[in-house]
């Protein structure tokens, strides 16, 4: 974390998990956990289904909503999708956008990402980049090239002005759901190369900004050695989100000097 040039972010990713009546549950938990004074920002990103549900149960709360995914198109004839302005219209100030399960399963792709992120980028919505190697391209050593061409193609045709409005999370394909976390020397390393990248394409003030998140079998026991590193910024946080006390033991991790 580097507080003095850019906000440190917990984000949980409830992925298809919890109903709407859970939501409210979970919120009312949260509300009696959270601490007081929060020196990072707590986002939930939640199905699209319980948006609303989310904005009632955490109204009270400095928590933001975040959505899961969006269709690139502003209207039209796409059943079962929404748009970004759907989602700003609810309320809703992050969207995760290129997740690894969105691109394995759902055929998301560098091209459908980077235009996810103009639709997010357009609607006034802050985009959460997901990028991450899986595990084949670790041991073939092309870590750095593949996160290199997925940041520069999520950032294409996005203006310098706009960047500010996005965070990138590493988050290794390995390392999501299988309790096995990235070292925080691995992360740190992975973490650090995306704000070289960002900088080669932006310059070294925004790349100075640009809140950087980990994500991956992220918990309290290991969180507060990643977030240590200079360059993780906050995390993107999954099965240890869905427990009100695990997550909140992690934003303490974040609240840490
Ligand atoms: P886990 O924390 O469950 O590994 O999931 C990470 C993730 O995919 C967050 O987007």
């Amino acid at each position: 974390m580097n507080r003095r040039y850019r906000k440190t972010i917990i984000a949980g990713n409830w992925k298809m998990n919890k109903t709407a009546t859970e939501t409210k549950k979970f919120a009312e938990e949260l509300k009696a956990l959270l601490p007081k004074a929060k020196w990072c920002d707590v986002v939930v990103c939640v199905p699209a289904v319980n948006i609303s549900a989310a904005m009632k149960a955490f109204k009270d709360m400095r928590v933001s909503i975040g959505a899961e995914n969006l269709f690139y198109e502003k209207s039209g004839a796409y059943t079962g999708e929404w748009s970004a302005d759907m989602l700003k219209d609810l309320g809703v100030k992050y969207v995760i956008i290129g997740h690894s399960e969105r691109r394995q399963y759902f055929g998301e792709t560098d091209f459908t990402v980077n235009k996810k992120v103009h639709a997010a980028l357009e609607a006034g919505l802050h985009p959460i980049i997901c990028v991450g190697e899986s595990l084949e391209q670790r041991e073939l050593g092309i870590t750095m090239e593949l996160i290199a061409l997925q940041v520069k193609s999520a950032l294409a045709g996005v203006p310098a002005e706009k960047l500010r409005k996005c965070v990138i999370a590493y988050e290794p394909v390995w390392a999501i759901g299988t309790g096995k976390t990235a070292t925080s020397e691995q992360a740190a390393e992975v973490c650090t190369f995306i704000r070289t990248t960002v900088r080669h394409l932006y310059g070294a003030r925004i790349a100075r900004s640009i809140t950087i998140q980990y994500g991956g079998s992220m918990k309290a026991s290991n969180a507060a050695e990643l977030l240590a590193q200079p360059d993780i910024d906050g995390g993107l946080i999954g099965g240890a989100a869905l427990k009100a006390d695990e997550f909140v033991d992690i934003i303490n991790a974040a609240n840490q000097d």
